[in-house]
């Protein structure tokens, strides 16, 4: 069987090339001449841990190539996953299907012979109906099948989770095609991955069920972070002490700033789009909606109290402005919101992350970006710790000091509070 990923992002590639280095013959395609030229050299447009190597390994033993020309690729392949990108619509909060519709067309016109197509890509109830429809105009049925096998993988992450996923979900009715894909999946499954095979609409729902109940849980405990707060209780013991009922469990229920990146924002507002499409109410994911957009102004105005009320002027570090670590992403980083609002306060900013300068404060008042965590806290009033990278976990504080001590305000609740403060360093942290 050979795959075809059409779109070298995220998912497409980290897939791609997970499945290659499960044996599988793996075209990733994408209309960007200059990323698949970039791909064939063995360089990685995105930043993530380990992808890198695996390309290249399974580039140079030829069971993954890469090709812009996207009708070859459909002809030669079995198995063909869409992975193009289903961003917000401008304007609006539905997903922007346009790239999904696009590629079923042109996958329409080269079906030779019988093809299984699988939107990997998170896309809304009901748009295997679609792409269905479109390949009917073309093709007879018996000639393809349309899947959903959402991803959910994190960035950072994303080779761990492909390899050791939770669970496979496919989204077909279709027994033959069903079976295709859970062999393709075994090797997975053998490692411990659950198996679900369902119907398409269900397989859809559950990925945008899935980051909406994770985007909840994050709230909150950032919610009951700012009553921890007000009441001398730590969160931490809270997020323990819940997480240990097994209903519950405990992860993602770390105190911090706003959630943001590429899924949560995005997938949170198009699955209340889609619910109101069927005129149903979502009211518990709108809220979050809204009080994950409230979270950046409650720590900016931490930052305000912290300061006494005096921004302008104040020299204030940033570690960490991406939306998490182990990720270059901005997207929808809190740092977006949080940098702008303190600059035209008049504060004096300069940043250090670990992967770098960041175009997006380029036209900021007063915003530096520096290449060392030492450059950047020199002379700082408040040095905020806004993503868990490593690099920020063992810092010696004090020998970073030269002249006056700063306030530490660690987002991240990384330090212990009892030791920052014995170094003679004000700290605070969130929900405590
Ligand atoms: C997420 C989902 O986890 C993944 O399954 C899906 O396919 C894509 O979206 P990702 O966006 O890479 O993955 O990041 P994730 O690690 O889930 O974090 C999302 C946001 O939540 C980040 O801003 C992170 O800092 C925040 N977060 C996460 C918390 O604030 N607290 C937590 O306990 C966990």
């Amino acid at each position: 069987m050979k795959l075809c990923m059409i779109g070298t992002g995220y998912v497409g590639l980290v897939s791609g090339v997970c499945f290659a280095d499960l044996g599988n013959d793996v075209i990733c395609v994408d209309k960007d001449i200059s990323k698949i030229n970039l791909l064939k050299k063995g360089k990685v447009p995105i930043y993530e841990p380990g992808l890198s190597e695996l390309v290249i390994k399974n580039y140079k033993n030829k069971r993954l190539s890469f090709s812009s020309d996207l009708k070859k690729s459909i002809i030669e392949s079995d198995i063909i996953f869409i992975c193009v990108g289903t961003p917000t619509k401008k304007g609006g909060s539905s997903a922007d299907l346009r790239q999904i519709y696009k590629v079923s067309k042109e996958i329409s016109s080269s079906i030779n012979k019988f093809k299984i197509i699988i939107t990997k890509s998170t896309v809304p109830v009901t748009t295997g109906d679609e792409i269905e429809k479109i390949l009917s105009k073309k093709n007879k049925k018996k000639k393809f099948s349309v899947v959903s096998n959402p991803e959910f993988l994190r960035e950072g992450e994303a080779i761990r989770d492909f390899i050791y996923p939770d669970r496979v979900v496919i989204g077909t009715n279709d027994k033959k095609t069903g079976k295709i894909l859970k062999s393709l999946y075994s090797p997975l499954i053998s490692k411990g991955a659950s198996y679900l095979q369902t119907s398409r609409r269900a397989a859809e729902l559950i990925k945008y069920a899935s980051n909406a109940f994770l985007a909840t849980k994050i709230t909150f405990i950032n919610e009951i972070a700012n009553l921890c707060e007000k009441t001398g209780i730590n969160v931490e013991d809270i997020s323990i002490g819940m997480g240990l009922d097994k209903r519950i469990g405990s992860r993602f229920l770390r105190a911090g700033p706003a959630y943001g990146g590429s899924c949560f924002p995005k997938d949170t507002k198009a699955i209340i789009s889609t619910a109101d499409k069927f005129k149903t109410n979502l009211s518990v994911i709108k809220s979050v909606i809204k009080s994950n957009e409230n979270r950046s102004k409650i720590l900016l105005d931490r930052i305000y109290q912290i300061l006494n009320k005096k921004i302008k002027n104040k020299k204030i570090a940033f570690l960490g402005v991406t939306f998490k670590a182990n990720t270059d992403d901005m997207r929808d980083s809190s740092s977006l919101k949080m940098i702008p609002w303190l600059s035209k306060k008049g504060a004096i900013i300069t940043y250090f992350d670990p992967t770098g300068y960041k175009d997006e404060f380029s036209s900021l008042k007063n915003v530096t970006n520096k290449t060392t965590i030492k450059e950047a806290v020199q002379g700082s009033n408040l040095v905020v710790i806004h993503t868990e990278w490593n690099d920020f976990k063992s810092i010696n504080f004090k020998s970073l000091v030269n002249g006056k001590k700063f306030i530490i305000f660690d987002m991240r609740n990384i330090y212990s509070s009892s030791k920052i403060k014995d170094q003679g360093f004000k700290y605070y942290s969130v929900g405590k």
